[in-house]
């Protein structure tokens, strides 16, 4: 195989470069330069640049002319629709005279008579008996289980559930704290059994196990089998309510269930789930978190989830941002979105798994797509599609894809597990058929080009769009990014 030659050292497409520019060493400032302190951050920021995995504060990607969104959370298009924007303008209209900092914290007088009554028309929208609105649901999972579990309850949740869950179970009084393969059922069957069987007060009925599951996982955007997890609690349980559950439903907001109410309410299990919790920072186009619960567990909440008691309430214009936006679903303005989701991510599986590359992609290793498999089996599908390659080519299919015009995410550890990177794609209402078998035929022109490269015929050892950047790269004196 021949060596690669250089290509002109002209910037690759796209603002993804700014990520990449933005991992160059930082000269240190002189101010800083004789200081141990600022010299440790460096040495820590410096080891992350190193990993290809450095997060950069820089302007988003998926915004950019000329390029097609399929990353962003976006997935109705409500963020910067008029609709949106003018359903929230009226809804602040309708107050002329509101307060625009909310002036105390939720226990302490900082509860309004209109976070009041909006807390409970989103409950009733979700068929909830209450809820309580926090300043993101990153933020509502830390207080779930922060204030929930009590001293000898056991916490059994999904390897893959979010880092907001990760830290408020770290934090949380339970000891004993265990997980269960990502979604299976007889995983899930086979460690809830030896909690049961070691554990005396559990199966007495004195202590609770508390499941932590999410409607559609972040990074795999596979759907939990809630229905099935919760048969196989009840094989335990019988009917004594010690196994109870806390579904996030970040990703299912909007996009799932009836005028996208989510996964809970799309299988009519409101009065079987304990806790659910949203995040309104994705479909629904304004920012915040909301815990569906009962009235005790919301009074849980208020006394021991030390970030609602210590700090100020969400403002006016933040619960009537979200406000507006369950205006929106509860209208059925949203419904024609989320029925296009469905079809966009159809025609997706059909135009992948019909190419005539796509048997060869599989069989060589080159390409897998995990939500392929049976995909016109399940009942629904989601936004969410990881699209796999070799590790060693996760940087390099991204580069050829971003290259063709398309933003999606390279997912690394830690976001992901170890061994586990991948593009993550996510579909929108406002994509089209379009952009979608473009998309599938670059990934495909992708795959091609590293048969050629891997069976000697291509005189190249590293494909187009990964050489471009590469040669820019090196003029920048930069390293990393899955450079040979
Ligand atoms: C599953 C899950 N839960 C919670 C969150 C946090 O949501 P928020 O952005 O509202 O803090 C996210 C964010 O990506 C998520 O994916």
């Amino acid at each position: 195989m021949a060596t690669d030659h250089p290509e002109p050292a002209a910037p690759p497409v796209g603002p993804f470069i700014f990520r990449i520019l933005d991992t160059k060493s930082q000269e240190p400032q002189a101010a800083h330069a004789q200081s141990t302190f600022y010299r440790n951050l460096d040495e820590a920021l410096d080891l992350r640049r190193s990993s290809s995995n450095f997060y950069s504060v820089v302007e988003n990607t998926w915004d950019a002319d000329g390029i097609t969104d399929f990353y962003s959370g976006d997935m109705l298009g409500l963020g910067k629709s008029d609709v949106r924007r003018a359903e929230f303008l009226a809804e602040l209209g309708r107050f002329p005279d509101f307060t625009v900092g909310p002036t105390g914290a939720r226990v302490i007088d900082g509860t309004y008579s209109y976070l009041k009554k909006s807390e409970l028309e989103i409950a009733s929208f979700h068929g909830a008996e209450h809820g309580m609105l926090m300043s993101s649901a990153f933020e509502a999972n830390v207080a779930v289980w922060t204030a929930v579990p009590r001293p000898g309850d056991v916490i059994l949740y999904d390897a893959l559930v979010h880092a907001s869950t990760r830290e408020g179970i770290k934090q949380s009084l339970a000891i004993d704290k265990v997980e269960f393969p990502h979604n299976s059922v007889d995983g899930f069957r086979r460690v809830l059994g030896d909690i049961f069987a070691s554990n005396r007060l559990v199966r007495e009925a004195k202590r609770t196990v508390l499941v932590a599951v999410e409607s559609i996982y972040s990074m795999d955007g596979d759907v939990c089998p809630l229905q099935e997890l919760l048969e196989v609690a009840d094989e335990f349980s019988r009917g004594q309510g010690n196994v109870q559950f806390v579904v996030d439903e970040a990703h299912s907001l909007g996009v799932i269930g009836p005028k996208g109410a989510g996964l809970v309410c799309e299988l009519g299990l409101q009065k079987e789930i304990a806790i659910v919790v949203h995040s309104y920072g994705k479909a629904l186009g304004a920012v915040g978190g909301f815990v569906l619960a009962s009235t005790s567990i919301r009074d849980m909440m208020a006394n021991f989830a030390r970030s609602i008691i210590y700090s100020t309430s969400p403002s006016f214009p933040f619960v009537a941002a979200i406000k507006s936006g369950y205006k929106l679903l509860r209208d059925g303005h949203t419904e024609e979105a989320q029925e296009r989701i469905q079809h966009l991510v159809r025609f997706f599986f059909e135009t992948l798994t019909s190419h005539s590359v796509w048997p060869a992609a599989q069989q060589m290793g080159l390409l897998l797509v995990p939500l392929a498999k049976d995909w016109e089996e399940r009942p629904f599908l989601t936004h969410i599609i990881p699209i796999f390659t070799r590790q060693k080519y996760n940087w390099w299919l991204f580069f050829h894809i971003l290259d063709s015009n398309f933003c999606t995410f390279p997912m690394e550890h830690p976001i992901v597990p170890l061994g586990q990177r991948r593009i993550r794609a996510v579909l929108h209402a406002y994509n089209t058929e379009d952009e979608v078998r473009k998309f599938v035929n670059a990934i495909f022109t992708w795959v091609e080009e590293m048969v050629s490269i891997e069976n000697g015929s291509s005189e190249y050892a590293v494909p187009h769009a990964a050489r471009r950047v590469y040669a820019w790269m090196a003029q920048e004196k930069l390293t990393g990014f899955g450079k040979p």
